[in-house]
């Protein structure tokens, strides 16, 4: 069976598991603290898509972020990346606002990616090579706006830390705009619908960013770390993707060294 066709009907299968099983009621739980939480609903949609896959192709490896594939260190053969729910403060509080993100990788290169707005019914998909959809709708090539022109999606963490919080502000202060839409996976899709020009992130993990960076890139979308450097796979990693010339200038705002030893003492294990 076709990986990226089975993929788009099991995304489209978890978001409704996701659905029923949020009618019925939830726990929710903390992780690391008030900011960090989840739900039975996040370990069960994991599972839910774990299983799907192995029926399917056993010999296929799945990183979850809650769940499965710690153990998982190199991308050969098929690897899932998966968050089940990514947005799930979203999910509690909003019922909307998150979403189902994958990306695939084959023998060590990009293969499929996705996020699927859940509550909309909205799925982003592209395979490497054949162009990125909205549900069956083609999505057009990306323009570049200036900085000051645009839209930047910010997540906030980078408030809580003083050694970074000076370059942030003076993002906030030269792009027109910033926002957050609290899920990750959703901040990429809005950069391929065109309504922000980038994302930027301090903190991320694989599943936050492998679908919808593999979805973006497909748009000709540049996605590297805040320092300049590729994006690993399989680590968490700061992250801006966007029109390579607005890239390059947001880059410039974070070129410093003070800014490069911190960041490198946050990410290189
Ligand atoms: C979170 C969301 C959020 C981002 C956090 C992520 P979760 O994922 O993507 O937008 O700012 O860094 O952890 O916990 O809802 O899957
Ligand atoms: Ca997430
Ligand atoms: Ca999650």
């Amino acid at each position: 069976m076709d990986v990226y066709e089975f993929a788009k009907s099991l995304i489209r299968d978890a978001g409704d598991f996701i659905e029923t099983r949020r009618l019925e009621g939830f726990e929710v739980m903390r992780k690391t603290g008030p900011h960090d939480l989840v739900t039975p609903v996040d370990k069960e949609t994991e599972e839910f898509i774990y299983k799907r896959i192995k029926a399917q192709f056993p010999e296929h490896n799945i990183v979850g972020e809650e769940t499965y594939g710690k153990d998982v260190k190199t991308l050969k053969g098929f690897t899932w990346i998966v968050d089940p729910i990514d947005g799930t403060v979203n999910f509690i509080n909003q019922n909307d606002n998150f979403a189902i993100s994958v990306g695939i990788y084959k023998d060590e290169e990009p293969y499929c990616g996705f996020v699927y707005d859940v509550a909309n019914k909205v799925l982003y998909h592209s395979k490497v090579g054949e162009g990125a959809y909205r549900n069956s709708e083609k999505i057009k090539e990306v323009d570049y706006q200036p900085l000051d022109d645009t839209i930047v999606g910010v997540s906030h963490k980078w408030l809580l830390k003083d050694d970074v919080r000076q370059f942030f502000i003076e993002l906030v202060d030269k792009a027109r705009s910033v926002r957050n839409r609290g899920s990750a996976a959703l901040d990429f899709t809005s950069v391929a619908d065109g309504k922000y020009g980038a994302v930027v992130f301090y903190e991320l993990f694989p599943w936050d960013y492998a679908g919808g960076r593999i979805l973006t890139n497909e748009l000709g979308l540049k996605c590297v770390t805040l320092t300049g450097e590729d994006v690993p796979e399989l680590e968490a990693s700061s992250v801006v993707c966007g029109h390579e010339k607005l890239v390059d200038e947001i880059l410039e705002i974070f070129d410093h060294e003070s800014f490069k030893e911190v960041h490198d003492k946050f990410f290189i294990k």
